[in-house]
């Protein structure tokens, strides 16, 4: 099961449309899919308000808040279904309000960052997809959600405060790493764009020199029809199939899965804000310096994905004339030089 968390601490920047509705396309391509409502808001879940249960299947009431509390005081999980189906091979895990105070029952546990991985083994779930719509914050909610996850998507509407949101969580991933080696493989989505408007532009371009491949060329354009299909309760195949919304998130759903099935990823990080330029080599390209090995810079924090074959890597990182083993990064055998490089195991 792959898992995607749909994530951004910036409120309103399009998480919960995306996560609605790219689950909703994935499993229009006939992928079972789980999407997992994270926010004690509840968006998601009033989101699709209208078609859940809606299928032959019997619908029920687990929520998250449910599970992740039975999973705390590990209680007996309960059997059988415990996701609500939406519609043909899409079902849903609610939220419920009492979603907030579980972060405090995480927050005294050791295994606090884990729970929700742990959750997701123990049901032995049967989903090719599993999407985490996370709340508009980098709490211990959406940690246990990018520790549980092998990608994130970040949704970033054409404002520079989803930058600053993208900066922070960054940082976060830096910092998850000095306690996970797999990191989720982070990709950029924009979002509610309008495409006649000059800044829109200028800020596609400003974003794309700073996120470079990492920012997905699939956009999702601004469309009165997904605001009505959320506000009217479905998704936006059921709510309206021809609209430019469905056209953006069939796209996005296309995409998604050829990222996530045609290719192995490893994101790498440095932090670093006096470089002037950063690339990695290592035995996957013969130590070369080479412009597609260029990491993309965005506040302090410099970044690239890695689309690698099936294996075991050495790199180091380039910065001038001067080679770094990956500070962030605690895998690393010793070179023919006396020195370490970084390894990376890609599977
Ligand atoms: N492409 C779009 N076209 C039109 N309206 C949109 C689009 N994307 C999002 N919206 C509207 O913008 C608002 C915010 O979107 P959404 O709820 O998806 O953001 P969010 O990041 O999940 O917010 P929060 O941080 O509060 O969870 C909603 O009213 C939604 O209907
Ligand atoms: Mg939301």
């Amino acid at each position: 099961m792959k898992v995607i968390s749909v994530v951004n601490q910036k409120g309103g920047c399009g998480k919960t449309i995306t996560a609605v509705n790219l689950s909703a396309g994935l499993a229009k391509k006939g992928n079972k899919v789980l999407l997992i409502d994270l926010d004690p808001q509840a968006h998601a879940s009033f989101s699709l308000r209208n078609t859940l249960g809606s299928t032959s299947e019997e619908k029920n009431n687990f929520t998250i808040t449910d599970l992740l509390e039975k999973s705390c005081q590990d209680q007996k999980l309960p059997e059988g279904t415990i996701c609500t189906p939406v519609s043909d091979n899409f079902y849903l895990i609610p939220s419920a309000i009492g979603l907030t105070s579980i972060e405090h029952k995480l927050a005294q546990r050791e295994d606090k960052l884990q729970v929700l991985s742990s959750l997701l083994k123990k049901l032995h779930l049967d989903f090719d997809y599993c999407i985490l719509d996370c709340p508009p914050n980098l709490g211990i909610i959406t940690l246990n959600a990018l520790w549980a996850s092998k990608y994130s998507l970040i949704p970033l509407n054409t404002c520079d405060f989803s930058l600053k949101g993208v900066e922070m969580l960054k940082n976060i991933l830096v910092m998850l790493k000095e306690f996970k080696t797999d990191v989720p493989t982070p990709f950029y989505l924009l979002s509610q764009v309008d495409k006649r408007s000059k800044f829109v532009k200028d800020f596609t371009e400003r974003v794309k020199n700073q996120l470079g491949t990492l920012l997905l060329d699939i956009t999702i354009r601004t469309n009165i029809h997904l605001k009505e299909a959320a506000g009217g309760g479905k998704d936006i195949f059921e709510y309206k199939s021809d609209s430019r919304g469905a056209q953006d998130f069939t796209a996005l759903a296309d995409k998604i899965q050829k990222l996530t099935t045609q290719n192995l990823w490893a994101p790498l990080f440095l932090k670093g804000k006096d470089l002037s330029e950063v690339y990695v080599a290592g035995n996957f390209n013969n130590w070369q310096k080479e412009e597609r090995y260029k990491l993309r810079k965005m506040g302090e924090i410099w970044s690239i994905n890695l689309s690698l074959e099936k294996g075991k890597y050495c790199y180091k990182f380039l910065t001038g004339d001067t080679w770094l083993t990956d500070p962030h990064n605690k895998l690393a055998e010793n070179d023919s030089f006396g020195g370490k490089n970084s390894l990376l195991l890609v599977d």
